[in-house]
Formats: C-alpha cells, sequence, structure tokens
C-alpha cells in the first residue's frame, strides 16, 4: 500500500516587488510517498526552487505562500509555528539547496558544520551533545560514503563529489523522513553523477526516505525517480508515475520537453526545441500559460485555465484541455 508523506495542496507562491507580483508557484497539488522519489522538472525559471523553498519554509522576504497546504506526515507545516517549523527542519524534513556545495564555510572543516546543525536542533551545547554530535557526524560520513578521517578536512581539501557527498551527510545527519535535493548533481561529472544518484537510492531503501528531487535533466529522473512532475510556468502541467510520464505523457509541454532531449541510446534523431520562451510571471498569458507555445492551443486554452484532473489512472494527473491529442 502506497503511504503519503508529503501532500501539496493547492499552493500559491508569490513574491511582492516594487512594481510587480510575481506568480511564482500557482495553485499547485502533489504528493510524495514513503520512501519514493518524485522527480520535478521543467524550465529555468518555472517555481522548482521555490516550490521546494516554500516547503521548507525558507521563502526570501519578498516570497510569501498566498494559499494552500503542505501535510507531512499528516501535520500542516503551514500551521506550524516558528519554533515548530525550526524543531522540524533536518529532523523531519531537510533540504539539499540549489549550489549547495559552494555553500560550505571556507573556514571551518566540514565537520565542524555538519556538527552545528545536529547541535543546534539539540538545542544544548552540553558536552554529551557535542559528544553524540561528533558521533553522528562520523556516522554520516559512513552512511555517504566519505572516510571518517576527513571530518576535520576544510572544504577546499574535499573535490566537487565529495563536497556534495558532505553535503547529503548533513541532510542525513538528523534522520529526516522527507529530503528535499534541488540540483544535486547538477555540477557534477556523468561519473561521480552516477555515484550520487546510486547513493540516494541505498540510503533511501536502508532509512525508507522520501525525495523530492529537483532537476533541469529528465535523463536522471528516468534513471533515479519513481514519480514524476512537470512544471510549466510556475503551474504543475502532468504528475504521474515516470513510466507514465514517460512513455505516455498526455500534456503537449510534456511531450515537447521529452522530444527536446537528446536519447544517447536511442535512434539518432534531430532534437526538437521548444520554440518560444516561458511567459513572464508577473504577468502569465490569461488561460493556459503554455498556451502561447502549445501547437494544439484553441480558443478555450487562450481563455480558461484547464483543470489539473486525473487522466488515465486516478495517479496520473494533466492539466490541458487537449490532453493525449496527437501534435502534428
Ligand atoms: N527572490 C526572488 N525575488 C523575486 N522573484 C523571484 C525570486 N526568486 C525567484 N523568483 C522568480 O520566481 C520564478 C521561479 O523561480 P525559481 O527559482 O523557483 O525557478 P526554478 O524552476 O528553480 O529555476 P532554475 O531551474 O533556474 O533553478 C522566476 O520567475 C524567478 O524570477
Ligand atoms: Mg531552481
Amino acid at each position: 500500500m502506497i503511504m503519503v508523506l508529503l501532500e501539496v495542496k493547492n499552493l500559491s507562491t508569490h513574491f511582492f516587488l516594487k512594481e510587480s507580483r510575481v506568480r511564482a508557484v500557482d495553485d499547485v497539488c502533489f504528493t510524495i510517498a514513503q520512501g519514493k522519489t518524485l522527480g520535478v522538472a521543467g524550465e529555468s525559471g518555472c517555481g522548482k526552487t521555490t516550490t521546494a523553498l516554500s516547503i521548507m519554509r525558507m521563502l526570501p522576504p519578498a516570497g510569501k505562500i498566498v494559499n494552500g497546504e503542505i501535510f507531512l506526515d499528516g501535520v500542516d507545516l503551514l500551521k506550524k509555528s516558528k519554533e515548530e517549523m525550526r524543531q522540524a527542519k533536518w529532523k523531519e524534513l531537510s533540504y539539499v539547496f540549489q549550489y549547495a556545495m559552494n555553500a560550505f564555510n571556507p573556514v571551518m572543516t566540514v565537520g565542524e558544520q555538519i556538527a552545528e546543525v545536529i547541535i543546534e536542533k539539540e538545542n544544548s551545547k552540553s558536552k554529551s551533545v557535542k559528544k553524540e554530535a561528533w558521533k553522528k557526524v562520523k556516522e554520516s560520513f559512513e552512511i555517504v560514503g566519505l572516510d571518517p578521517d576527513r571530518i576535520k578536512n576544510y572544504p577546499h581539501e574535499f573535490s566537487g563529489g565529495m563536497k556534495q557527498r558532505a553535503i547529503i551527510a548533513m541532510a542525513m545527519a538528523c534522520d529526516p523522513k522527507l529530503l528535499i535535493a534541488d540540483e544535486p548533481v547538477t555540477a557534477l561529472d556523468v561519473i561521480v553523477e552516477k555515484k550520487i544518484l546510486k547513493l540516494l537510492k541505498e540510503i533511501q531503501s536502508n532509512y525508507n526516505l522520501g525525495i523530492m528531487f529537483i532537476t533541469h535533466d529528465l535523463s536522471v529522473i528516468a534513471e533515479s525517480c519513481d514519480d514524476v512532475a512537470i512544471m510549466y510556468a510556475g503551474k504543475m502541467v502532468e504528475v504521474g508515475d515516470a513510466s507514465t510520464v514517460f512513455h505516455k505523457g498526455a500534456h503537449p509541454y510534456t511531450r515537447m520537453l521529452i522530444r527536446s532531449f537528446p536519447s544517447i541510446l536511442g535512434e539518432c534523431k534531430r532534437i526538437e526545441p521548444i520554440s518560444g520562451i516561458p511567459p513572464d510571471l508577473a504577468n502569465p498569458p490569461p488561460g493556459c500559460r503554455f498556451h502561447p507555445r502549445c501547437p494544439l492551443a484553441s480558443k478555450e486554452c487562450r481563455e480558461d485555465i484547464p483543470p489539473f484532473e486525473s487522466f488515465s489512472s486516478s495517479r496520473h494527473h494533466v492539466a490541458c484541455f487537449h490532453a493525449g491529442e496527437t501534435i502534428l
């Protein structure tokens, strides 16, 4: 039986700027099951990081959640007080930031920085807490395949792949139920990328961890995710299990996104880029936000917002008036 770990319902997050309001995430719904990975993909600027930061409640000052509910294990994170949320971070849900591996403090050892997170969570600087924290740092190094003797190294003494492992060690140090990883392998070469993906899979099966895996790289999702969510211009346009979305994707954007990716092993064919650019989210088009670039767009698409409805099964949702229609 599938046990839902995270349920995001009708989430809208906007950035309130001096002269405009950027509708970065608009009425987004999805779930992540316990022990499963949801891959979130879409073009740059479509709202992937803003969705993740909303779940963590770590938005920059201009960002506000204007609607929605976010349930983790049945508890609405948006109803938690700041202190309750602080307690939940790292312990219940943790986050590997986009570009995180470059965010280590260069004048502290990697071990010190991970220990700091654990000590902070315990809210005590007693000797026993510190001792326990260092034990945990060593354990987390082992979990991610780093030599525990390296805990006293500084970030510049680590390679990119090692730093990324250390970031995952930090995220796993307090045994969370949900890990949100924002582009965790984007800056790595393909061999290190494969190792990190394998590592995440191992940690996931050992700890029954739910993972939200954000990437713009569909091949990474195809390889490592159970479910897929496709975002376009702040909207979720299609969500389903990976096989359904990749083989029977019903939203024109999903299909065009897949077609725009080269296949190394499949037959050699010309890739088809999606013409046009995503809309300005301070002034999105009426109706379906994809309609200006969509070959299937009709009057209805230009005027009405397509509902996000179940399509081929109760787990497959698509927001399109022309879902499943052939694109010539
Ligand atoms: N601090 C901010 N202030 C104003 N607008 C912002 C801020 N952060 C993000 N945005 C806007 O919100 C929208 C979504 O951005 P977001 O960073 O979530 O996209 P993304 O899908 O993660 O992109 P990428 O793939 O490039 O990381 C964009 O239009 C972006 O310009
Ligand atoms: Mg991002």
